[in-house]
């Protein structure tokens, strides 16, 4: 191997590597999904008694805990990374689900999401 084929190798290499670990923890929780997983059910659950089932966040929850609105372009215009990190994570009164749910079935949450838009 001359010189020149040993410097592409390594920067394909990197390259690879700085994909697989900036994206794996995102895309390997969807993709390993052994159970089905019902978003919609997951948010009637667990979500719609703070956002309401529209995602408005006009319940009596929501109004007391400053639920923002789910379908406002601010929330949506976020990243789905963003998304899925303040339902993993929590933010301020928004509950962390990650410990209860699972990384699954908050990715699967996500996609859901976006379809309260207005
Ligand atoms: C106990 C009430 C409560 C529950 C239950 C709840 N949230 Fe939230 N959520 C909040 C509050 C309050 C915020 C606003 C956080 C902030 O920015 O201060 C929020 C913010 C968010 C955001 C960020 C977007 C935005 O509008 O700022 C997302 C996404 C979200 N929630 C999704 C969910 C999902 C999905 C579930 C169910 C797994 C859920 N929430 C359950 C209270 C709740």
């Amino acid at each position: 191997m001359n010189a020149r084929t040993k410097r592409m190798k390594i920067a394909i290499l990197t390259g690879a590597g700085l994909l697989l670990g900036g994206f794996g923890w995102i895309t390997t929780p969807l993709s390993v999904s052994a159970t089905a997983v019902d978003a919609a059910g997951d948010y009637k659950a667990k979500c719609a008694i703070c956002h309401g089932m529209d995602g408005s966040g006009n319940t009596t929850n929501g109004k007391k805990l400053n639920t923002k609105d789910l379908r406002r372009d601010e929330a949506q215009k976020m990243t789905d990374a963003q998304l899925l990190q303040i339902i993993l994570k929590g933010k301020n009164k928004m509950p962390a689900y990650e410990a209860l749910l699972g990384k699954d079935k908050c990715a699967a949450l996500v996609p859901y999401v976006r379809t309260l838009k207005k």
